[in-house]
């Protein structure tokens, strides 16, 4: 492991991937990120579908109109959602496994980005949701906030810079107006 305060300044949506597939051992430790990551009241109520099917990653980025341009070369795909029944805080938790993911990714040398799911539309009438459930046989109580696309970059991003962090936006002990 890296130093992890490099490895958050590093870590850049990549939205072109080269045709390196991921093995299935990369694949389970950026899982295992997952699976580890915090949940309200320890509900876990969590769901992931690992894709790395070239015809369903297809399917996938044409799942909306825009923003999902990272589906059309990813090598993989995890598609995160949960039980909403199982936690009122499912939005969270299922946000805070798909971060961690997207740092595991980082860290092993592979890119990643996060595709919008909920709250979006496939067409007029179908959400986005709807259709990536029906695509991948997914229960009706099951909702999917997001899809994270991965690959081996096949473009160069600049990391962060620390002398361009919005240091405006942090408040110490009571609000400033800044
Ligand atoms: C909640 C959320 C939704 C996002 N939705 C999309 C999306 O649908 N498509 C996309 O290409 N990027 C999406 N992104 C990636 C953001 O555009 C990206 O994180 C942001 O522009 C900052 O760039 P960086 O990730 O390179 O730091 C999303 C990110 C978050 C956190």
């Amino acid at each position: 492991m890296e130093n992890l305060k490099e490895l958050l300044m590093r870590r850049r949506s990549t939205r072109k991937y080269t045709d390196q597939v991921l093995t299935q051992d990369r694949l389970n430790m950026i899982m295992e990120a997952a699976l580890v990551a915090p949940t309200s009241k320890n509900s876990r109520a969590w769901q992931f579908v690992v894709v790395d099917n070239k015809e369903m990653l297809a399917a996938l980025a044409t799942c909306k109109k825009f923003g999902a341009v990272a589906l059309e070369t990813a090598t993989a795909a995890i598609v995160v959602a949960a039980n909403t029944e199982q936690s009122e805080a499912w939005i969270e938790d299922t946000s805070i496994a798909a971060a961690f993911m997207q740092l595991q990714a980082e860290d092993l040398g592979i890119g990643s980005c996060w595709v919008q799911i909920r709250e979006r539309m496939y067409d007029d009438n179908t959400t986005a949701g709807q259709y990536v459930k029906q695509l991948l046989s997914m229960p009706e109580n099951i909702e999917v906030e997001c899809i994270i696309a991965l690959g081996y970059k096949n473009e160069q991003r600049k990391p962060y810079d620390a002398e361009k962090m919005m240091w405006e936006k942090v408040h110490k002990n009571k609000w400033e107006e800044k």
